[in-house]
């Protein structure tokens, strides 16, 4: 048996696409567009080629981005006068600072003087504990993608057996929440775990977030299941050359599960459109405009 490869990519370029539409109307109903503040201090590469597609995206989905780019030794006090200036400005619905910070700067800290009504990463303790009792804020963006591949892929997920392999809080924590509040039985696995193979081959889904390439093989897999990668590492490939890799070993799994995210091309493009939809129902919600509880 072949599994089937889900399309994250087609997924997310559906959902920018809806974004787009109520965009479109929020513009129309607000007298102004919505507007995303992205935040980089310092030069890390792999940052600015993130900070740089998120901007991008953001316009083309009709929304204006504002990017702001500080030194990598710039004072922490300047972040945080950045960050205050960007609550108060009505102009701006989502804030977004990418991590990771330069070393002499708190990353706690910083996030904590994000407004939690602008915190579209999900980021902030209010965030979390909203998600952890119930209340509507922010999820963080890559949990949030995974749970809309797996209702699309399963429909209902009410008890379902999941494992979450991972416990960071901006995936593997709020994953299991997700999973949770959407009626699975959840497991949440790490590296302590006690035969973690025999762990997962019990889950209906499998969302592996631990960083470490191709580690969930095929015979850990219940024959059936659905798997989630959300892992992007990246290995010596042939010639010398960077290959990139999920948590799962791709081939194995495409010969025992029934659907499986890819790597590149699976979880990833989710971050950026749920970001999207988050500024999105961000700016409707500090303008007060109703929007329908399922359109985004
Ligand atoms: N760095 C890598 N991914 C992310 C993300 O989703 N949000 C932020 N703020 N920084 C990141």
């Amino acid at each position: 048996m072949t599994a089937e490869k889900i399309d994250g990519k087609a997924f997310a370029a559906s959902l920018r696409e809806t974004v787009g539409r109520y965009a479109a109307e929020f513009e129309r109903k607000a007298n102004r567009k919505a507007g995303l503040a992205v935040v980089l201090v310092g030069e890390d590469p792999a940052s600015q080629v993130y900070v740089r597609s998120k901007g991008k995206s953001t316009v083309e989905a009709g929304m204006n981005s504002f990017e702001f780019r500080m030194d990598a030794d710039t004072p922490e006090q300047a972040l945080l006068d950045k960050i205050d200036s960007l609550n108060r400005d009505d102009a701006v619905d989502g804030i977004l600072v990418q991590l990771p910070l330069p070393k002499h700067m708190d990353e706690a800290k910083v996030i904590a003087t994000i407004n939690p009504d602008k915190d579209v990463d999900g980021f902030h303790v209010i965030n979390a504990g909203r998600l952890a009792v119930g209340q509507e804020g922010f999820v963080p963006c890559t949990p949030l993608g995974c749970l809309m591949l797996l209702e699309d892929r399963l429909g209902d997920l009410s008890g379902k057996e999941a494992v979450v392999i991972g416990r960071s809080n901006i995936v593997g924590k709020p994953m299991a929440q997700l999973l949770t509040d959407a009626n699975a039985t959840v497991t949440i696995a790490h590296s302590r775990t006690k035969d973690l193979p025999g762990v997962v081959r019990r889950a209906d889904i499998v969302v592996a977030a631990v960083g470490r390439p191709e580690m969930v093989k095929g015979d850990w897999l219940k024959p059936g299941a659905v798997v989630i990668d959300v892992g992007i590492n990246r290995i010596e490939g042939e010639g010398g050359k960077g290959k990139l890799v999920g948590d799962v070993d791709y081939q194995e799994a495409m010969q025992v599960a029934s659907a499986v995210t890819p790597v590149p091309g699976g979880v990833g493009p989710m971050t950026i459109a749920v970001l999207l939809r988050n500024t999105l129902v961000a700016a409707y919600r500090q303008e007060g405009i109703a929007l329908d509880k399922d359109a985004l």
